[in-house]
């Protein structure tokens, strides 16, 4: 655990979205959220602490989320730790000779929560991710003292993930807001029309959509904008 696990923002209104792997969804989940929210008359700002390994050619998480928050916040402010190897954060900064700050993000994140009404923080992978030499993204969770969003597949091996990922928010004494289910294959998988029901009885954590596979970026986030994000208030 890190020095800062015992220090809260508590003044932080919003959301942390972690996911139970990388890839699962929480950049759509995340970008969706901000967009439906703005275009309902809250100021919300987005913010992905820390990112690694960006493809050149592409928006990166930060740009993204970026974007979808209005794009007048520095780049600086929304991802203050912009790393190249894709590998967990902790790892790609060691690579690179850097070395990471719980302080700068919180401090990075105070300034955006004084330009917003409200945050949305994107993780990178998921809960248990090294984020420093000394903490992981639970401890950056704890920080923040905000309700966590766990984004997930919507295929089998997805009860066990969210149940280990709701385990390990219960024993920080973290609020899980609720699931969200992501269906990132079009194959069609005989446990999912289970799995939101077993989820719900293992974990006692609501799931909130179980979203489908849709091949247009634009398509997605529109559709968690217009239908997930009025179920996700804060
Ligand atoms: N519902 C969906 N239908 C089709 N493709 C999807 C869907 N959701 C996500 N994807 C695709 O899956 C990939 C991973 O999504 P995303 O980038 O949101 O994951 P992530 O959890 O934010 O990953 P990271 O840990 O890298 O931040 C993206 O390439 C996205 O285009
Ligand atoms: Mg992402």
């Amino acid at each position: 655990m890190g020095e800062h696990t015992a220090y809260r923002e508590a003044s932080l209104r919003g959301l942390f979205i972690t996911g139970t792997d990388t890839g699962v969804g929480k950049t759509e989940v995340a970008c969706g959220l901000v967009r439906g929210h703005r275009a309902r008359g809250l100021d919300v700002g987005a913010m992905k602490p820390a990112q690694s390994g960006h493809h050149p050619g592409e928006l990166s998480d930060a740009d993204r989320l970026r974007a979808a928050a209005g794009g007048t916040d520095a780049v600086e402010l929304v991802c203050p730790y912009r790393l190249g190897a894709p590998l967990a954060p902790a790892v790609a900064a060691r690579l690179e000779g850097k070395s990471l700050s719980l302080s700068v993000i919180l401090e990075a994140a105070r300034t955006l929560a004084a330009r917003h009404a409200a945050l949305v923080i994107e993780g990178a992978g998921g809960l248990m991710t090294p984020l420093t030499d000394r903490e992981t993204f639970a401890d950056l969770a704890v920080a923040f003292g905000l309700p966590v969003l766990v984004v997930a597949r919507a295929g089998l091996g997805t009860v066990n993930h969210v149940a280990l990922t709701c385990e390990a928010l219960r024993a920080r004494a973290l609020v899980a807001r609720g699931i969200v289910l992501n269906r990132t294959s079009r194959d069609h998988d005989p446990s999912e029309p289970h799995n939101a029901a077993e989820i719900e009885r293992l974990t006692g954590v609501r799931v909130l959509a179980t979203l489908p596979f849709e091949r247009e970026q634009a398509a997605r986030e529109r559709l968690i904008a217009e239908e997930l994000s009025r179920e996700v208030q804060f």
